[in-house]
């Protein structure tokens, strides 16, 4: 039996929803019956996206937000709709390079946008929730980096797990007042950028994976439909790893 969600009257918005990952969460969320608002920074994949997601018709909506600063956040709340049900955290850059060539600018771009841009937007957006529900989804997509360092990412490092201990506070502050908060932890996800690599560097990643493939934008997306369901009500401060395995 497959499990079929349904999130008809629920609204959502997803940050970073306009490429790889965030795309398929919004699809999904949009398959489910949600109204979903995509937040992103890139015009060129909030067009595409816009035509890809054209049969959604007014179910969807897209935002040109930079997460990275909060008076963007703020004015894309005022431009919102509807009061949300779900938030889903999942806007994020890299600025890779080993910790002794990375500069302060490499360092400060990525927590900005990728710790910062979890806070301004959740921030932003805390007094939009729906005050009458008890189901409120604080979802932010993690790394599965965050849980054990690596080379090349002191600052993503970094910022993932901060993203893992806002989560853990938040799920404590703020469970009184219906919401639950988590994290999503994927390993590697076949998104363009990772298809984009050359076959021997994918086949090497594909070898350390006990699974033997990597995610797939839809691994993650079910991972994420799954913590906003109001069945995943008793679940929160965790981080779910979705990563073939790559951490046990
Ligand atoms: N792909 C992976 O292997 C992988 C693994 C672990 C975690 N993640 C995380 O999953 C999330 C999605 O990753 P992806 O691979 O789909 O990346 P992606 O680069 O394909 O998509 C990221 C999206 O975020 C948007 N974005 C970037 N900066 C922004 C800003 N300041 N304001 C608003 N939007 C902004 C981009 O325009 C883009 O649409 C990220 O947080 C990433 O760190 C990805």
């Amino acid at each position: 039996m497959s499990i079929r969600f349904d999130f008809a009257n629920k609204n959502v918005v997803v940050t970073g929803g306009a490429r790889g990952i965030g795309l398929q969460i919004t699809r999904q969320f949009l398959e489910a019956g949600a109204s979903v608002a995509v937040w992103d920074f890139a015009a060129d994949s909030l067009a595409s996206a816009k035509s890809e997601l054209s049969a959604f018709g007014a179910k969807v909506s897209f935002q040109q937000v930079d997460v990275s600063k909060l008076a963007s956040c703020e004015q894309a709340v005022a431009a919102l709709p509807y009061n949300i049900d779900i938030l889903v955290n999942n806007a994020g850059i890299t600025r890779d390079k080993s910790f002794s060539k990375m500069s302060q600018e490499d360092f400060e771009a990525v927590i900005q946008t990728n710790l910062g841009g979890v806070f301004y937007v959740t921030k932003a957006l805390l007094g939009k929730f729906n005050p009458d529900s008890n189901n409120k989804r604080i979802i932010s997509i993690s790394s599965v980096v965050a849980l054990y360092g690596n080379f090349g990412q002191t600052n993503y490092v970094a910022a993932k797990a901060g993203v893992i201990g806002m989560t853990k506070t938040w799920s404590r502050e703020l469970a009184r007042k219906g919401f639950t908060a988590n994290a999503i932890a994927p390993g590697f996800t076949l998104t363009p950028m990772v298809e984009a690599m050359p076959a021997e560097a994918r086949k090497a990643i594909d070898d350390k994976i006990p699974t033997g493939r990597m995610g797939k934008p839809q691994d993650i997306a079910n991972a994420c439909l799954f913590l906003a369901s109001d069945e995943a009500t008793y679940i929160t401060g965790t981080v779910l790893s979705v990563d073939g395995g790559l951490v046990c």
